[in-house]
């Protein structure tokens, strides 16, 4: 059984691959304590939004900066001395938050990402980002970052070449030429998961896989352990499963958790993830180019098309 409910203390091997379908401070007092490489925390922004039944109601910052601290308070146990948590907010949210994460943990960056979606505004600049806080349980330097697992392929604008007239920092091929970029705190290389895309459910704050799956190959060694207190429609997981880490999830909305466990079970079939092939992450749109460089996508594009019509 992948969905279950916890009523008791369990072990780290007693919920991995479990989604856990209850709220986050009742089955947090259950967990098991530093069993997590990385927590990936996407709790309700500080808005109004209806999670298909369950709404979250907009609060004073004063509320909402209590309400933070209670889930720091409730999932920061789980977390390995030398753990990593990530923080997903919006602008405003950001500023409620950035004080608590300060007091906690050691705030390493906030990442902004860019998020092509959303209605314009009549008096104000459309809202177009999003923030990730990298924060780590430890001050020191104990703790993971794999910079060579996430760095990006780009385009060669300026094909600067040395006195041998051979290419500096880029490579080149009969697809283009190419150069693997280190990192930075601003992606804009980010598609939201729309209704042609495999990865889509009608989650109403889905986040892209991936967008996931650069934090959880940044953070977490190859089969490290990651746990998601507000799952949703189960991101984490599936890509956990996609880049073989192990993992536990928390969501309170059964259908959340259903959705999830149909996506969990889809994995098997296509394990790719739009935007990561061979081992690095492209550019917004530059599928043709990846297809070019990697003809085994089209064949498991192919597949699970097929699985997905059993459903
Ligand atoms: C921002 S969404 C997470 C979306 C997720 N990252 C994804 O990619 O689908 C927050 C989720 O937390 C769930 N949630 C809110 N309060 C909760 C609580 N107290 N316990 C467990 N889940 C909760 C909501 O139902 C919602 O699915």
């Amino acid at each position: 059984m992948r969905v279950v409910k916890l009523d008791a203390p369990v072990s780290g091997g007693e919920i991995e691959g479990k989604i856990i379908n209850q709220d986050i401070f009742e089955a947090a007092r259950f967990l098991p304590k530093s069993f997590a490489d990385l927590i990936v925390l996407d709790p309700p922004y500080n808005l109004l939004k209806n999670f298909h039944g369950h709404v979250f109601e907009g609060r004073d910052k004063d509320e909402y900066a209590r309400y933070f601290r209670m889930i720091l308070d409730a999932v920061l146990p789980a977390l390995k001395a030398c753990g990593t948590i990530y923080v997903c907010s919006d602008w405003k949210t950001s500023m409620h938050i950035a004080p608590v994460l300060e007091d906690r943990l050691c705030v390493r960056n906030r990442i902004t990402w860019e998020r092509e979606k959303g209605r314009g505004a009549k008096a104000n600049w459309k809202n177009n980002t999003e923030d990730v806080w990298f924060c780590t349980k430890s001050k020191s330097d104990d703790y993971v970052f794999n910079l060579d697992a996430v760095k990006l392929k780009r385009k060669v604008i300026a094909p600067y070449r040395d006195t041998e007239g051979k290419p500096k920092d880029w490579d080149e091929s009969e697809d283009g030429n190419y150069r693997l970029t280190h990192p930075s705190n601003i992606w804009t290389d980010i598609t939201i998961p729309f209704w042609s895309m495999p990865e889509n459910t009608d989650h109403p704050t889905q986040k892209p896989e991936k967008l996931i799956a650069k934090l959880v190959l940044a953070s977490t060694p190859p089969g490290g352990f990651v746990f998601d207190p507000f799952l949703g429609s189960g991101t984490t997981g599936v890509v956990c499963k996609k880049l073989g880490r192990r993992f536990v999830g928390v969501e309170q909305n059964t259908e959340y958790c259903c959705w999830a466990m149909k996506r969990l079970i889809l994995a098997d079939v296509d394990p790719s993830i739009q935007g990561y092939a061979d081992g690095v992450f492209w550019e917004r749109n530059s599928l043709a180019d990846q297809k070019n460089e990697s003809p085994r996508k089209d064949s498991l594009a192919a597949q699970a098309q097929t699985d997905l019509s059993l459903f």
